[in-house]
């Protein structure tokens, strides 16, 4: 019998045609007498061929079913091995199985190359370079606000005054009522309200937590109210309809306007600067008497005027007096016996005017750009 593979079990049409080595359609057994070892080396070789040039195991897995799977072509081959003369059929088959061992090899070693280059392929890719220079971690700042709120805060701890605090949403009795201003009275146009409900609203001012702590507190009474407060402004560069501010409210036996300015001067001096100088000037609010606003020197001219200071070189920076008798009564306080000064200030302005900004809605933009230049 010829040693070419086109005489043997496997004809040149079938295993080597098309690049399919164990076609089936090129199986012959009938009229041999014995499978030839050539075309089982022939067969061998070319899958180790073939085995090399994959590159994935997906590749790999592909090979694997088309020769060794259920419709592989070795398959196919065993499963007519019944068709062979019994004196054939045992060298055959051993001869098929000794091929399918070799064959199962050779994609196996292949299988553990391609896993082993897939496994370096990802560590390459997955590799941390420690020598790269790393990713600046921007660390944020307080915001301008809250550092002149802790500010002023600083300031009045450092004088023996406690913060306390009140709710945003209020009673009408609170912002208004016990401040000295009932239902129907005028003075309560100077506050645009934000109402809730008829008793309740967004309040307008922090004096309502005057009203907190006298009703809670005996005198001596030195307290400090930072909060938000709320507005219907129409918005433009001085005006939001929510805002900070502080509040201020000494009560004990004795106190007067003296006490006042003595201790609002002390706060300027410490939060402005010690050359800048301030005045009172006669004012009205309906929980204060004597009312008074309290100037501070402009900061830009020097008190020569100025765009800034409306050419007048005097800043407005807070309301301020003597709290009203009537209100002492309504928290239930003797005004024949105790007396006070309250004061109340806007945050935002503060910070304006510390630190030139001349647009109060920048405080709530929060634009990185004017924040960083607040470090
Ligand atoms: N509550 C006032 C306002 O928001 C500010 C104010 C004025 C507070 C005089 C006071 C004060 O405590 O005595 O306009």
């Amino acid at each position: 019998m010829s040693k070419h593979p086109a005489g043997g079990y496997l004809a040149a049409g079938g295993y080597l045609a098309a690049g399919g080595y164990l076609a089936a359609g090129g199986y012959h057994p009938a009229g041999q007498k014995e499978l030839h070892s050539d075309w089982a080396i022939i067969a061998q070789d070319q899958l180790a061929e073939e085995c090399r040039k994959t590159e994935s195991l997906s590749q790999l897995e592909e090979l694997r079913v088309r020769t060794l799977g259920k419709k592989g072509q070795l398959t196919a081959l065993l499963r007519r091995l019944g068709d062979l003369p019994s004196e054939q059929r045992r060298d055959a088959g051993a001869r098929l199985n000794h091929l399918k061992q070799s064959l199962e090899a050779i994609l196996a070693a292949r299988a553990e190359v391609l896993e082993e280059a897939a496994i370096s392929r990802r560590l390459l890719a997955e590799r941390v370079d420690v020598t790269l220079p790393g990713f600046q971690v921007r660390v944020g700042h307080r915001h301008p606000l809250c550092r002149t709120l802790e500010g002023i805060e600083d300031i009045f701890l450092s004088l023996g005054f406690d913060i306390v605090e009140g709710p945003e949403v209020e009673w009408d009795s609170n912002n208004f009522e016990a401040l000295n201003m009932p239902a129907e009275h005028p003075a309560r146009d100077m506050w645009d309200t934000y109402y809730i409900t008829e008793r309740m609203l967004l309040r307008t001012h922090t004096s309502p937590v005057q009203i907190r702590t006298m009703k809670t507190r005996k005198p001596p009474i030195r307290v400090i109210a930072p909060g938000i407060t709320y507005r219907h402004e129409a918005i433009d560069a001085t005006h939001m309809d929510i805002f900070y501010q502080v509040e201020g409210l000494v009560v004990d036996r004795g106190i007067s306007f003296a006490n006042l300015k003595g201790v609002l001067s002390l706060f300027v001096a410490e939060a402005f600067g010690p050359e800048r100088i301030t005045k009172f000037v006669p004012s009205y609010f309906p929980f204060t008497e004597p009312s008074a606003e309290m100037m501070v020197s402009c900061g830009l001219c020097g008190g020569e005027g100025c765009s800034g200071c409306g050419h007048s070189g005097w800043l407005e920076i807070m309301g301020c007096g003597q709290v009203h008798p009537q209100v002492l009564r309504n928290c239930g306080i003797d005004p024949e016996d105790f007396t006070g000064f309250a004061f109340g200030m806007g945050v935002e302005r503060i910070a304006m005017l510390r630190f030139n900004i001349p647009e109060i809605r920048l405080f709530l933009e929060n634009d990185s750009q004017f924040l960083k230049q607040f470090p």
